[in-house]
């Protein structure tokens, strides 16, 4: 069994979709109530026990280190106010193995990723996109969970996938897949963002994945598209060679990199708060009556 230890986060993107916000303030740490995105998708690899982990950001997002840096002076004030359960909030971010490297030229998803070489070297890895965020209900099994059990059963490379329909298909990553095991697919093909009729399947890629080692390799041999590489033509090599699985998601998926599944990340959030989650409850159930 090869156990995965290791994770990349790419969140170099500049946030554009966001301005004005994202001038002063990375995308990565907008926050869904009171966490950053960034802090979610970090506590994802507690399920699996993943502690060594590189963000990938892009230049001037200092902020991002910050928070997940000690900061002994608001420890020290806290404790001394009596605040407890603040000071482990805010104790907590400082917990995390985290590394960071700069990606200096947007170059891709793939390119991304090559930043993070030096760290992840030869070894497999989980990819986990910073704009998603997942949400498993008790009883279900965290995304990255049940990936880390497939890699380390099987030690294929395998991705989490979501069922869409219409329109829809063609703002993913797409799979063909020739069976399914216990709801463990096998992938033929992928298709980046296919036309509606050339889709191979229902399956959309979403942002988790668990990369065996010899992807790093593959992807700086890949034929650029333009100024970037496609992380696509990696994995459509693997699932040529029989060397792909997927395996569809269980829970609630948040895009928060567009300003409607950001406000919707709020929205259920604040519904499932314990502090605040009956007042939001009464709250939409008036603002319903009026609109
Ligand atoms: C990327 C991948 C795509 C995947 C998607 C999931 O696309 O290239 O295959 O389906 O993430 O969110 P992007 O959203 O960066 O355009």
């Amino acid at each position: 069994m090869i156990k995965l230890k290791k994770a990349i986060i790419p969140a170099a993107g500049l946030g554009t979709r966001f301005l004005p916000i994202t001038k002063a303030v990375p995308k990565p740490m907008l926050s869904v109530l009171d966490k950053p995105t960034i802090q979610f998708i970090v506590e994802e690899l507690e399920s699996v026990g993943i502690e060594e982990i590189v963000i990938v950001v892009s230049p001037g997002s200092e902020v991002i280190q910050k928070h997940f840096g000690e900061n002994n002076d608001l420890y020290e004030r806290l404790l001394s106010d009596g605040k407890q359960k603040l000071y482990e909030i805010a104790l907590k971010t400082s917990s995390f193995k985290v590394q960071f490297v700069e990606q200096k030229i947007p170059n891709g998803l793939a390119g991304a990723i090559l930043c993070a070489e030096p760290f992840v070297k030869d070894e497999p890895f989980a990819l986990l996109l910073g704009d998603e965020l997942l949400y498993a209900e008790n009883g279900q099994k965290p995304c990255m969970k049940r990936l880390a059990e497939i890699f380390e059963s099987t030690g294929k490379s395998v991705i989490a996938t979501m069922e869409v329909f219409g329109d829809e298909v063609s703002k993913y990553g797409n799979i063909g897949f020739s069976d399914e095991v216990d709801g463990v697919m096998t992938v033929n093909a992928i298709v980046e963002k296919p036309a509606v009729n050339d889709a191979l399947s229902n399956n959309a890629i979403i942002g988790r994945y668990v990369l065996s080692g010899e992807v790093m390799g593959m992807l700086k041999n890949l034929k650029p598209h333009g100024n970037e590489i496609y992380l696509t033509d990696a994995l459509d090599a693997l699932a040529a060679k029989g060397e792909l699985l997927a395996s569809c998601f269980e829970g609630d998926r948040y895009d928060v990199g567009d300003k409607f599944g950001y406000i919707r990340a709020n929205v259920e959030f604040a519904l499932k708060s314990e502090e605040i989650g009956e007042e939001t409850k009464q709250f939409i159930k008036e603002l319903a009556q009026r609109i």
